[in-house]
């Protein structure tokens, strides 16, 4: 026992002298790391819906697994409204985006297929792929030739199965986006699947706030993940897919199963936030005014390559550095996180700026100017 703990101690001194030892620190400072990036987590109108969720005598528990007592209507309900508003077949809700990654990635892909998977994919897709029965490779970020030069040597090499191509729509540490178009067209010539995470951009982008693979939804070879505590300011995941792979994941994927069903209090207000997102249009303008005004201060002040969306990185390389500077400007009041390794390969330590409505013009005004002058002050 004590030489575990001893074990477990000294990793963490090791953490500590990497600059990666992580803490939980409480809320504090103006919000430039949230994914409440339309400001709905604390809307009026969300609030509103719960109450009247609760009024009209909606549980906060679901009392078990939807295969047994836990099968509430508001998740039903929430389904049919998301399947309608994303144009996908089906929809099935999950407690988490990881736990919706997870079962979806290590569930449905065969033993003799094989996922072939964007290197930045979030930790949740690489969890499912890891107790996947398929064989995976890693692909060059963003590189649709790898993507289809990688299936084309898998099948000249006997592979018999089908690929699943496993992207994000916009990533969340680069805030940069898939090329979703020609990577449709290669899962369609391979006879393949397109698997899309679209954690950051559901509520965001894409025709009325669908998202970027809003073209693409209700194909019968692509499956989207809508996360649900991001823009949508909830918790949870939906996962729109054709009918009979939802039928599947029902049926197989142990984290759908065995797995207290998510609170059917949050899906009536995922219901509330889908409808918000369709009626408000007025919020993604705005985030829009703020990401162009943000994108164009990086590039003329600091010669960073804009993102184009609401997550703008600001890459320093060295961990210490990059603790450093965000702890300075945590001091003078922003609330800006340094993202070191393993989150971010080796070297790319980074300040993740994400905007949102919870911000005004002049906090990011005023933010660009403290982030200039700090680093300035920590140039090595
Ligand atoms: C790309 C991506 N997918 C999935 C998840 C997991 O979603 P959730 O937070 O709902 O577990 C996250 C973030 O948390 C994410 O960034």
């Amino acid at each position: 026992m004590t030489a575990m703990v001893s074990d477990h101690a000294t990793a963490l001194e090791h953490l500590r002298r990497k600059a990666r030892l992580r803490s939980l620190t409480p809320l504090r400072g103006v919000d430039f790391t949230s994914n409440d990036f339309i400001a709905l987590a604390g809307a009026p109108r969300l609030k509103a819906a719960i109450m009247a969720a609760m009024e009209r005598g909606v549980p906060a528990g679901a009392g078990g697994s939807r295969l047994l007592r836990g099968n509430h209507p508001e998740h039903e309900a929430l389904e049919l409204e998301a399947a309608d508003f994303f144009g996908a077949e089906r929809v099935l809700y999950f407690g988490s985006g990881y736990a919706a990654n997870s079962a979806l990635f290590s569930t449905l892909p065969r033993r003799e297929d094989l996922i072939v998977h964007d290197a930045l994919i979030h930790a949740s897709a690489h969890e499912g792929i890891a107790a996947s029965k398929a064989a995976a490779i890693n692909i060059v970020h963003n590189d649709a030739n790898a993507f289809d030069e990688a299936i084309r040597n898998w099948r000249k090499n006997g592979g018999r199965g089908r690929p699943w191509l496993a992207v994000e729509s916009l990533y969340s540490m680069d805030g940069d986006r898939a090329p979703l178009a020609a990577l449709a067209d290669i899962a369609d010539r391979h006879d393949g699947f397109l698997v899309i995470d679209e954690a950051h951009a559901t509520g965001v982008f894409g025709a009325g706030g669908r998202g970027l693979a809003a073209g693409l939804e209700g194909r019968e070879n692509v499956l989207v993940l809508h996360t649900c505590g991001k823009a949508l300011g909830v918790a949870g995941a939906l996962l729109a897919a054709p009918r009979m792979l939802a039928d599947y994941l029902v049926n197989r994927a142990r984290a759908f199963i065995y797995s207290t069903a998510p609170s059917p209090l949050m899906a009536a207000a995922v219901r509330e936030a889908l409808q918000m997102v369709e009626d408000e249009p007025e919020r993604r303008e705005a985030l829009k005014h703020r990401v162009a005004f943000v994108g164009d201060a990086v590039k003329g002040r600091f010669g960073i390559k804009p993102s184009g969306s609401q997550i703008q990185p600001v890459i320093i390389g060295d961990n210490a550095r990059t603790v450093r500077i965000a702890e300075t400007l945590q001091t003078q009041g922003f609330d800006i996180r340094a993202i070191r390794p393993p989150t971010v390969s080796e070297g790319t330590a980074r300040l993740r700026l994400s905007i949102t409505l919870n911000v005004d013009m002049e906090q990011i005004a005023h933010m660009l100017d403290c982030l200039a002058t700090v680093m300035e002050e920590h140039r090595k």
